[in-house]
């Protein structure tokens, strides 16, 4: 059962239609408007002018397929999943799995508080454990500055709530004193507000520890700003044509493992969760170098890099699957605001803070997983994969509506997918 959300995310036959025909079904089902779904389109979205003020050096604007991935159910509720990706296979996956799973409850997720944190780096320091506890002594006024320089945050229950301090006893540079400002950014992925509170408190620090600093800069190592999702299937969930469900659960856990202990494994493991990941974050206008930063640095956490998620057999057989990662995602300020794309994905999504917008995506990231180990641990990814490049090969050898499907099959059946080949179905015709 689904909440009673407006949006049905599961939209029929999405992939047999033409980009205007899906379109049409995904404003329909999500109550878009013609001027987002012109939007999405990408006609004439970002002018000019607009792209000359986001960046320097401005030449031109790049473009980039943007798809929908349908079926997705989080806590109950429906969502139409915008993704913008050049790589094939990625909103198919994660379509398909998004649909298995909504037959059994979908995805359920839970977050921190959006808790970001800055760093002030401390140095020419003879005492830094004496210089630690001085910050700490100061706490109270440290965190009342900070929040001084952003009063509408604190109006809005945000604001910095604590602070913490390290210190590096011995490095080449002599002892290193570095103080944590933990900020609640709310709906912000939070740089620039943190990156101020910390350029705003480097003075006081100085007084107050009697050294020099240097950096005032966030982290990217969000680890207090953390998204889990996951999903429970029974065994039969995953059966295919050739294959049982419960051995399948068990390929995809074994697959797993090698992730968990290996890090050559577990680099392209997470690489193919970022598959589901980025899309998003990239769509909604997001900083997917700061995602990308925060999950790996998390995943290597604990001094060796690891899987980002779990599979595990339940008691009954099952397979439980599940996401654990950083995601500094923001619904205001940069390009999410700026970008008129990245707006009306959002109205896509139908997201109301930033923490829903970063559990949707951490379940994307899950279901992105889930189908590769599911394919991995079964047939490979590459007859997946060949089918969708046809696709392209087609295209690329002048197909159009049904010819494209036509030619891509005759492709993958003829066991040649080459542009000369397309051509030369092409003109057999
Ligand atoms: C390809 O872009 C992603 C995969 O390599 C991920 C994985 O191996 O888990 C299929």
């Amino acid at each position: 059962m689904t909440q009673d959300n407006h949006i049905c995310s599961r939209i029929e036959n999405m992939r047999g239609l033409d980009p205007a025909q899906r379109l049409e079904a995904v404003g329909q089902a999500a109550g878009l408007s013609p001027e987002d779904l012109n939007i999405l389109a990408g006609r004439d979205v970002l002018d000019m002018a607009r792209a000359d003020g986001m960046i320097e050096n401005v030449v031109g604007k790049f473009e980039l397929p943007l798809g929908v991935a349908t079926n997705f159910v989080v806590n109950g509720k429906e969502y139409l999943v915008p993704m913008a990706v050049e790589e094939p296979s990625v909103v198919a996956a994660a379509s398909y799995m998004a649909k298995i799973a909504r037959g059994f409850g979908g995805f359920k997720t839970n977050a921190t508080a959006p808790l970001m944190r800055a760093q002030v780096q401390v140095l020419g320091l003879g005492d830094p454990h004496a210089a630690r506890q001085r910050i700490l002594s100061n706490r109270d006024s440290l965190i009342a500055a900070a929040n001084k320089k952003d009063t509408l945050l604190v109006e809005l229950g945000g604001g910095c709530q604590d602070i913490e301090v390290h210190v590096f006893d011995d490095t080449p540079v002599g002892p290193m004193v570095v103080a944590h400002l933990i900020v609640d950014v709310r709906d912000a992925m939070g740089a620039n507000t943190v990156n101020t509170m910390a350029e705003a408190l480097a003075p006081e620090v100085e007084q107050i520890t009697g050294g020099t600093v240097r950096l005032r800069i966030l982290s990217n190592l969000a680890d207090k700003r953390i998204v889990r999702a996951r999903v429970e299937l029974p065994p039969e969930a995953l059966d295919t044509k050739d294959l049982n469900g419960a051995d399948v659960a068990r390929g995809m856990v074994e697959a797993c493992t090698l992730a968990i202990i290996d890090p050559y494994r577990a680099a392209t493991h997470n690489k193919g969760i970022m598959n589901g990941i980025d899309p998003v974050v990239l769509a909604t206008g997001n900083d997917w170098r700061a995602i990308e930063a925060g999950a790996h640095a998390y995943a290597a956490r604990d001094g060796r890099y690891t899987s980002l998620t779990r599979w595990e057999l339940t008691a009954d057989g099952g397979l439980a699957g599940s996401i654990e990662l950083p995601l500094a995602l923001g619904l205001v300020g940069g390009a999410t605001k700026t970008h008129p794309s990245a707006q009306a994905a959002l109205r896509l999504m139908d997201v109301t803070s930033a923490v829903e917008l970063a559990e949707v995506t951490a379940a994307v990231g899950l279901a992105q997983n889930m189908a590769a180990l599911r394919a991995l641990s079964t047939e490979g990814i590459q007859k997946g994969h060949m089918a969708l490049h046809a696709r392209n090969i087609a295209i690329l050898a002048g197909a159009t509506g049904a010819d494209v499907d036509r030619i891509a099959r005759a492709l993958v059946a003829s066991g040649d997918v080459s542009a000369a080949n397309a051509q030369k179905l092409l003109t057999d015709d």
